[in-house]
């Protein structure tokens, strides 16, 4: 059991994490600007723990953005003079649309690289030095070999993915680790950090209750078909049907957003274990699916015809991304235990009971 700060931890990830962490009976701090988020997340999530009673000492929240350092600094210092130091911080908070992030550089640059220097400032001066970071499959680009292994080759293909790939570079500089090419560096100044490439996290907690709430028009295909399938928008458009696989259609590594909960608290029990290190994994399934597999999912979940019509490839799209495992299975001892149809029925489930989401 540690004490916590869980930066972004009212957005997606976030919130399905902090039900696993509640379980391993640590205590959560969240810390979240509601950018991206409802607070009522946190409520549903907290109802959603095996714990009861949870207390303000076992869970809190404190409304702020990681560019404030003077709050940031409040909060790490409120717990010191509690005699309960943040032991470790789960790093979700950023802004996460590759096409927003073409029309806003600037400041998808100042959130998410900006927010993390600061972090990490906080957490240096009040000597926490435990970190597992949000990265993402997007720092890979055009894979030069699927399944892909953690040392391929970085090529980010638009301004968010730079933004992950300068943050992972940031944290290997300050763990000490800047020039070794390992999955599992060691760090010889004390820092301990995970840096969690996700594939295409999707689905929602079983319940229902909570799930991926987007504003505004969906980008990625989970929302969207969820979308269609309950009426609000006309038909899937599948963005290239010539792609060079099985059905022609784009093939990614759908991960469970519950089993990439669990992949959290693996890889932070490890870093409590293990000695100094900077540690860098997948997380995904290492199965890929088809766009026309995920439709065909759905319409079995759904029991609903689910219109679609192919048009242009997308820009920026590869055919296929599917995550090499073997090393978070090796070293952090997890493995997603849910398929596609968990997926599609625990996302279908979180759309028909919040059809306008929080
Ligand atoms: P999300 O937008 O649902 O959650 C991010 C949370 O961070 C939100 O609650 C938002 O309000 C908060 N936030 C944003 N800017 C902030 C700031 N300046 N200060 C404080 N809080 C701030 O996104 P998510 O899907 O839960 O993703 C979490 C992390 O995982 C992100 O860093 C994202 O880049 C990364 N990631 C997500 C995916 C995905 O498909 N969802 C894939 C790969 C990586
Ligand atoms: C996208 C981002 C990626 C980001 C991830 C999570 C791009 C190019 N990539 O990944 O950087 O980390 O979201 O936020 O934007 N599809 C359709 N029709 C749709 C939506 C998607 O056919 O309306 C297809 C896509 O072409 C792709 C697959 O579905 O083959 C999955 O798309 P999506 O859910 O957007 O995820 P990624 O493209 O993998």
């Amino acid at each position: 059991m540690a004490r916590l700060l869980v930066v972004g931890g009212a957005g997606f990830i976030g919130s399905h994490t902090c039900i696993s962490l509640l379980n391993l009976n640590h205590k959560i701090i969240v810390y979240d600007n509601f950018s991206n988020s409802s607070p009522r997340a946190l409520e549903r999530a907290k109802n959603l723990s095996n714990i009861k009673n949870i207390t303000a000492d076992i869970f809190s929240l404190k409304k702020g953005d990681i560019r404030d350092e003077i709050y940031l600094n409040s909060v790490f210092e409120e717990y010191i003079s509690k005699k309960e130091p943040i032991e470790a911080v789960i790093h979700f908070a950023g802004l996460k649309s590759v096409q927003e992030s073409f029309i806003k550089p600037n400041h998808y640059w100042d959130v998410n690289v900006n927010g993390t220097i600061n972090l990490i400032k906080a957490m240096q001066k009040h000597n926490c030095k435990v970190m597992v970071f949000s990265s993402s499959a997007t720092i890979y680009g055009y894979p030069d070999k699927v399944p892909i292994p953690e040392l391929a080759t970085i090529n980010p293909l638009n301004p968010y993915g730079n933004t992950k790939a300068t943050i992972e570079n940031f944290l290997s500089d300050i763990a000490g680790c800047s020039n070794t090419k390992l999955i599992k560096a060691t760090s010889n100044n004390g820092w301990k950090i995970a840096r969690l490439r996700y594939f295409n996290p999707v689905g929602a907690h079983q319940s229902g209750l909570i799930g991926e709430d987007p504003k505004g028009m969906p980008n990625n295909l989970f929302p969207y078909i969820n979308q269609v399938a309950i009426g609000k928008i006309k038909s899937l458009q599948i963005f290239g049907d010539n792609w060079p696989t099985h059905d022609g259609t784009g093939v990614r590594d759908y991960i469970h957003v519950m089993d990439l909960a669990e992949g959290h608290c693996a890889a932070l029990e490890n870093l409590f274990l293990e000695k100094p290190q900077l540690l860098t994994l997948n997380l995904g399934t290492g199965k890929g699916t088809s766009v026309i597999q995920v439709l065909k999912a759905f319409e079995k979940i759904t029991d609903k015809k689910i219109p679609y019509e192919i048009v242009s490839r997308r820009n920026g799209d590869s055919a296929i991304a599917i995550a090499d495992v073997t090393m978070a299975k090796k070293i952090i001892n997890w493995k997603p235990k849910k398929g596609l149809e968990d997926m599609c029925r625990d996302s279908w489930r979180w759309q028909i009971s919040n059809p306008s989401g929080y």
